[in-house]
């Protein structure tokens, strides 16, 4: 029965053209991202701000689940309804966010590794009982000429299948978050190379600790050359890379791949996950979205916080989750970029990605 419950979580996430609004970053977080646009952060304007995106109208069309943290979960909207059940009210599954954030690796202080795993059982009963049906660790991998260390990848594996088995119990679809970030000089070769020693290990760990991969998304980054890298590869080099890489570490029994924006711009997110999707080749898993920053950039924007301008946040937020649910099919061409409002083309997002 419960793992009944947890498969059929996985694959409603993961239903046709649909993908996940990652809306968890923490109150720091959200209040350095505040900042730049000199938006007061307070607990209300930041219920405003998530208030925005979970009301947006028709956007449950695109949107299968969206990512939470401790703050937004205890929540409510102006007539007192949890804004968990918000969401669950228009289909949309609720998640959070579990981990407590990347904290420094001791043996290798250039490093970090994310910490949580205790008191997750009862934190994880909680989080159901006020209506989350799944879950989110990340974990943080960092490339320079010497790093990720084995060490890292290792602890980092561990933890991140210890809490996938620990939410399983809890009848909590598991999201495996490992993210190699883009930051650094890196080429596209070396973030392969990286990105496959670290699913490696991960799958390696998830079997060891009897995580059922049926129940279970993963969510990593693409295969994508270092921010500062002076070649930058192209779509089609990026889209080939990461394929080659998922189709040789992913088993087939995961029902999805969600993948991170990891700082790429919202366009060209979109652009990867349609050519991604669009390549002919066997690809046994469901391969969707999971964005925060490309798809909550262009809305925060447009919004600054100000109520008279939450209409426009949300049809800002609606384009890019329709866009990125038309690259989900492999349906998506640039063409429909020109029939937004506003807008952004930088090749890469500003970091306000969590610890
Ligand atoms: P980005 O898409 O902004 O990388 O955020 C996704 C996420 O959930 C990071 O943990």
């Amino acid at each position: 029965m419960e793992r009944q419950e947890l498969e059929q979580t996985a694959t409603a996430l993961i239903a046709k053209g649909k993908g996940i609004l990652a809306a968890d970053e923490t109150v720091p977080t959200l209040t350095k991202r505040f900042a730049t646009l000199k938006i007061e952060s307070t607990e209300d304007s930041r219920r405003a701000y998530r208030e925005l995106f979970f009301t947006t109208p028709d956007v449950s069309e695109f949107i299968s689940g969206v990512i939470l943290q401790d703050e937004t979960i205890r929540q409510k909207n102006a007539s007192s309804t949890p804004l968990a059940e918000v969401l669950s009210k228009q289909g949309i599954i609720p998640g959070i966010k579990v981990d407590t954030g990347a904290k420094v690796l001791a043996g290798s202080p250039e490093e970090k590794v994310t910490e949580g795993l205790d008191g997750l059982r009862d934190r994880l009963k909680e989080y159901r009982a006020l209506g989350a049906r799944f879950a989110k660790w990340r974990a943080v991998i960092r490339i320079t000429e010497t790093l990720p260390s084995p060490m890292c990848i290792s602890v980092n594996a561990h933890a991140l299948a210890r809490y996938a088995a620990i939410c399983q119990e809890q009848n909590i679809v598991p999201i495996v978050e490992p993210e190699v970030l883009m930051d650094g000089s890196h080429t596209i070769e070396r973030c392969e190379e990286v990105t496959s020693s670290v699913l490696h290990a991960v799958f390696h760990a998830l079997f060891e600790q009897c995580v059922r991969l049926e129940g279970m998304l993963l969510k990593p980054n693409m295969v994508i050359s270092g921010k500062e890298c002076r070649r930058q590869a192209s779509v089609d080099e990026v889209a080939t890379a990461t394929l080659r890489c998922l189709r040789r570490h992913v088993p087939a029994a995961v029902p999805g791949i969600v993948f991170l924006s990891g700082g790429q711009s919202d366009v060209l997110a979109t652009a990867h996950l349609n050519a991604i999707n669009r390549l002919d080749l066997l690809k046994p898993w469901k391969i969707s979205f999971s964005y925060g920053r490309a798809l909550q950039d262009p809305a925060i924007e447009a919004w600054r916080g100000k109520q008279q301008n939450v209409k426009a946040g949300q049809q800002a937020f609606y384009f890019r989750a329709k866009c990125n649910s038309a690259s989900a099919l492999g349906k998506y061409t640039p063409g429909l970029e020109g029939k937004k409002s506003g807008g952004e083309t930088a090749v890469h997002r500003s970091d306000w990605h969590d610890d």
